[in-house]
């Protein structure tokens, strides 16, 4: 079975977009709100929950994930950048698991795999204290055979298969096969340097069709789509509900 993990950072970048300086709407009076978000994706089959909390706190806040943890059924995935101070945050914040991720100021969401051959001796700083402190490290990287054996090399258990070219080649069907090999390729490498191997970026309600062909995939790790179909599927509700609260 390939398990489904939730990342709700699109959940908080809508909130910032009205809300950002607005400590006092933490969960109480406004939506959307991250955490219970993240408690509703539980109740309907989540298997795990992931949160980005980046260096320059443009979606995610600390207070996201400690709201989130309070009530949390599943286990939490913290995506941070490899900058010592975020690793130092998410120690004291004690997540289940942890992925390093890069981080780009100019980018609207994480756009490339982290590339741990020019960052060997941080990454491997970084997962020698998770691992010091019980918490398993994923890398996000690109389904490139270097990056995964950097991966093992430097003792990450787990590794987060980027499938954002993937994604991109879905609606190219000469690009699609191509690029489903490189995915392939990458988890059966993974699988046999003795990885534990996630996938995601930019996975849909369309190429999960071909996702899941990647069996040895243990779970995918998928926001946007979730967040948006969710939109979709409730905006007529929400006009409704703001129709009748006007007129009574
Ligand atoms: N995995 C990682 C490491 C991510 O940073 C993200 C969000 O950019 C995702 C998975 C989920 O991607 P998407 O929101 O496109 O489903």
């Amino acid at each position: 079975m390939i398990l489904l993990g939730v990342n709700v950072d699109h959940i908080a970048t809508l909130r910032q977009a009205r809300y950002r300086d607005e400590s006092i709407t933490f969960g109480k009076f406004v939506e959307p709100d991250p955490a219970r978000v993240a408690w509703l994706s539980e109740e309907a089959g989540a298997d795990g929950i992931t949160m980005h909390v980046r260096e320059d706190r443009r979606h995610v806040q600390v207070e996201d994930v400690q709201r989130y943890q309070e009530k949390m059924k599943t286990r939490l995935n913290l995506e941070v950048s490899l900058a010592s101070e975020m690793v130092e945050l998410a120690l004291s914040l004690r997540p289940e698991s942890v992925c390093l991720v890069p981080e780009n100021r100019k980018e609207v969401t994480t756009e490339g795999g982290l590339d741990i051959l020019s960052n060997m001796g941080r990454a491997r700083e970084a997962v020698e204290a998770f691992t010091d402190a019980g918490i398993p490290t994923s890398m996000f990287i690109d389904p490139n055979p270097k990056q995964l054996e950097a991966s093992a090399q430097i003792g990450s258990p787990w590794v987060e298969l980027h499938t954002g070219s993937f994604a991109r080649a879905w609606y190219h069907e000469s690009e699609r096969e191509k690029e489903l090999m490189i995915l392939r390729k990458g988890m059966d490498l993974g699988v046999s340097l003795g990885l534990r191997v996630n996938a995601g970026h930019g996975i849909n309600y369309d190429n999960v069709e071909g996702a899941k062909q990647l069996q040895k995939v243990y779970e995918f790790n998928i926001g946007h789509s979730i967040v948006s179909r969710s939109i979709t599927h409730g905006f007529k509700e929400a006009v409704a509900t703001m129709r009748h609260r006007l007129n009574h």
